[in-house]
């Protein structure tokens, strides 16, 4: 669709960017806290352990200062599970509660609206250790425990929550290899068995999370995170077209029909019921489901999936990574007798080999629209790139600023095509530890002086983004 006069951002368009707890704080054992398991992870030898990482913990408010120079409208992070309740034990930390109410309050200070996830990655060690974490029905209860303490601590000034950081990530590239030597234990054949479970009590807890916090603060905005790469077929044969709905359907409808609708997606549950593998729905688990709906959708896009048929009948394919090479671990994928990845060959990929594909946000952002009709917030989008520190304290990334341009311009044509977005707040705000690949692949506008081991001053520094950027917020979006 082409349009003869664009209308503008809304005039109250949350500009802003995304960080997450064990990716940027750093201080992963002061004040009371406990590690989590992704701290707690070996790293190879080249790469940043995740003790330090940026120092937001202690730098918050000059972190929050620059921000507020940049114009922002938001500021998208986590609260971490670990500083309020350290031993999953249902002891709250007046530590960790001082300090995101610290936070919060800087950003309120500042003009800044916090948007909150309550789990980016970070569940505490001591439940892996004691149950498996997510594996048992145990956690529903405590992680419904520790929403409540943030919801009641935080709630009066946090409006906007997002609860489970891209859980929708797992049950596919579950379904793509296998779990690997993290859930050490399960053979392939109960995989896809386990899996679900998982997701399933992941889509419970937080079905029970979203109903508390509707029933505590009934003017709160709050629903799921998904990472979303939108299918292509891979070609116009018509089998393609129905691997495009098998993979919309498996990597984000599953999760979002349940948060948004109070339902499993029909195709999902007949693959599952087809290879004896429906979850263990326990008594009361749909009745929760289908009562508590999210009221906003919040979404982390960074690339598209271009998709094919991929049948039971092939014996050359299996539940492994496809030969035919994909953009990256979340395409390079085949599950058999649903879906395959390919590369796209019409699209660059970035210096980490991700797929770069700005009018994949706007196909994205319809599609969940339409479907769902309820107001969406990008919480994460960007490029991973390696930054260069200039003697005169500059860093040049117009590879950045091209980017980061040619999705907010979609951004804006989606909102033409009918979509109610109501924010953009890309990753990151600042330079953090990227998830698998250290320091090195930095995304923020705020240049953090450290590498993978020297810390250096943990200076910050403006990149020519930020300045950019403050130029597209002070105009809302007008000048990019
Ligand atoms: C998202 C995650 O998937 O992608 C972030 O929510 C992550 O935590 C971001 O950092 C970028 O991925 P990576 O692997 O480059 O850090």
């Amino acid at each position: 669709m082409e349009y003869k006069k664009l209308i503008s951002f809304p005039k109250d368009f949350l500009w802003g960017a995304s960080t997450s707890a064990f990716q940027c704080e750093g201080a992963y054992d002061e004040d009371g806290k406990s590690k989590c398991e992704r701290e707690l992870r070996p790293v190879p030898d080249n790469i940043a352990d995740f003790s330090t990482t940026s120092d937001h913990y202690h730098r918050y408010k000059e972190d929050i200062a620059l921000m507020k120079e940049m114009g922002f409208k938001a500021y998208r992070f986590s609260i971490a599970w670990t500083r309020i309740i350290p031993n999953g034990d249902g002891v709250v930390n007046a530590l960790g509660v001082q300090h995101y109410n610290d936070v919060i309050d800087e950003c309120l200070k500042n003009g800044i609206t916090p948007i909150v996830t309550l789990h980016h990655f970070d569940i505490p060690n001591c439940l892996e250790e004691r149950y498996g974490g997510w594996r048992s029905r145990e956690v529903i209860d405590d992680f419904a425990e520790y929403c409540t303490v943030c919801f009641k601590e935080f709630g009066d000034r946090v409006k906007h929550w997002t609860v489970n950081n891209e859980y929708n990530s797992f049950f596919f590239d579950m379904l793509n290899s296998s779990f690997g030597d993290k859930t050490a234990g399960i053979d392939d054949q109960n995989a896809l068995k386990a899996g679900i479970n998982i997701a399933h009590i992941k889509l419970v807890a937080e079905s029970k999370v979203i109903g508390i916090c509707q029933e505590m603060w009934s003017d709160a905005w709050i629903g799921p995170t998904v990472h979303y790469e939108p299918g292509y077929a891979f070609s116009s044969r018509p089998e393609d077209q129905l691997a495009v709905d098998n993979n919309d359907a498996f990597r984000v409808y599953l999760y979002l029909d349940v948060a948004c609708k109070g339902k499993y997606h029909p195709l999902v549950w007949r693959f599952l019921e087809d290879r004896d593998a429906l979850p263990d729905i326990q008594p009361g688990d749909m009745e929760i489901i289908a009562a508590h709906n999210a009221n906003w959708l919040t979404l982390n896009y960074y690339m598209s999936a271009t998709v094919g048929y991929s049948s039971l009948a092939d014996e050359s394919v299996s539940m492994a990574i496809s030969q035919d090479g994909g953009a990256d671990d979340m395409t390079s994928y085949n599950i058999q007798g649903v879906v395959k990845g390919y590369a796209n060959p019409h699209l660059k990929r970035s210096e980490f080999g991700w797929e770069i594909d700005a009018v994949g946000l706007r196909n994205a952002l319809r599609r969940l629209a339409y479907r769902y009709d309820l107001p969406i917030i990008i919480t994460e989008n960007g490029l991973g790139a390696y930054d260069q520190l200039e003697e005169d304290g500059s860093i040049h990334d117009p590879y950045r600023i091209e980017y980061l341009k040619n999705h907010i311009a979609q951004c804006r044509l989606a909102i033409n095509d009918g979509v109610n977005l109501i924010g953009f707040c890309p990753w990151s705000a600042i330079d953090l530890i990227s998830t698998h690949q250290g320091m090195a692949k930095r995304y923020g506008f705020i240049y953090v002086n450290r590498d993978e081991h020297d810390l250096k001053d943990l200076g910050r520094y403006r990149k020519d983004s930020f300045y950019w950027y403050q130029k597209v917020i002070e105009s809302n979006g007008e000048i990019l």
